[in-house]
């Protein structure tokens, strides 16, 4: 363990350039710390330890990170964020989920079928990813955010969309299909759709670290007019900056 700091620090993953860098800037008494394609920025906020880093796309490389940062840092919590696509039609870009439950979309179990009888891919079923917690070794789909930090969420004010709990989806997958997108929604609850969440937070359920996931909106399937758009992931990161402001203010979690 190589801990720079006197307290355990707040530790937030952001996917992409665009999901990242604006946090990064916020960061007082800058260093940054390299471990091969993984780079930790570590400074201050509020007078409190942060560590960001840009995690890069899907579940292994913001598994990757996880674990790297936890192995570090001994973190008071790990919170991914950055940007989503909505399953639920009532949610529009700029909204924000807040993970209340994080469900795995990319492990699959499929039906016996012959040859020629083609692919039929409504009737697979999601085992979830194994698991261990406390020796219980199991097949788990759904986990969920530390419920203090979606609390310090909530009491953070945003005019630029609905702010709600809800069930972010993860998986390398893109999903632009309306019927699957539907499916997923009736099957696993899912309210947008993501490739990081359930990764880090089965890395922090088993490692026994606080984690949280908290998505904006970037893009619906639903409405042709809102195709991604990264201007998203800034937003979310001066939600995310609120939220960190609070769980110091409040010390949650200290
Ligand atoms: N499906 C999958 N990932 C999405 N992302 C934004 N919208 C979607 C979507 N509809 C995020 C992922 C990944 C990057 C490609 O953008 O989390 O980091």
């Amino acid at each position: 363990m190589n801990q720079p700091f006197d307290k355990k620090p707040i530790v937030i993953l952001g996917p992409m350039e665009s999901e990242s860098a604006w946090l990064i800037d916020q960061l007082g008494d800058r260093q940054e710390k390299a471990f091969g394609a993984y780079t930790f920025y570590e400074g201050l906020i509020d007078g409190y330890p942060v560590v960001i880093c840009r995690c890069y796309i899907g579940v292994v490389n913001s598994a990757a990170a996880t674990t790297l940062a936890i192995a570090q840092y001994d973190p008071l919590c790990v919170i991914i964020q950055g940007t989503s696509g909505a399953h639920d039609p009532d949610l529009h870009q700029g909204d924000i989920i807040l993970g209340e439950n994080l469900v795995e979309l990319g492990s699959f179990y499929t039906l016996h079928r012959d040859e020629g009888q083609g692919s039929a891919i409504f009737d697979w079923t999601q085992p979830g990813a194994e698991i261990n917690v406390n020796n219980n070794i199991e097949r788990v789909n759904t986990l969920h955010s530390d419920n203090r930090i979606l609390n310090a969420a909530e009491s953070v004010s945003y005019t630029d969309g609905i702010v709600r709990r809800g069930t972010i989806g993860a998986a390398d997958i893109w999903n632009r299909e309306l019927d699957m997108i539907a499916h997923l929604s009736r099957t696993l609850g899912t309210d947008c759709e993501e490739m990081e969440g359930f990764g880090v937070a089965q890395v922090c359920a088993q490692l026994d670290v606080p984690c949280a996931d908290i998505r904006v909106i970037s893009n619906s399937e639903w409405y042709f007019q809102e195709e991604f758009n990264e201007k998203y992931g800034e937003q979310c990161q001066m939600f995310v900056l609120q939220v960190i402001r609070r769980l110091i203010a409040e010390q949650t979690l200290m």
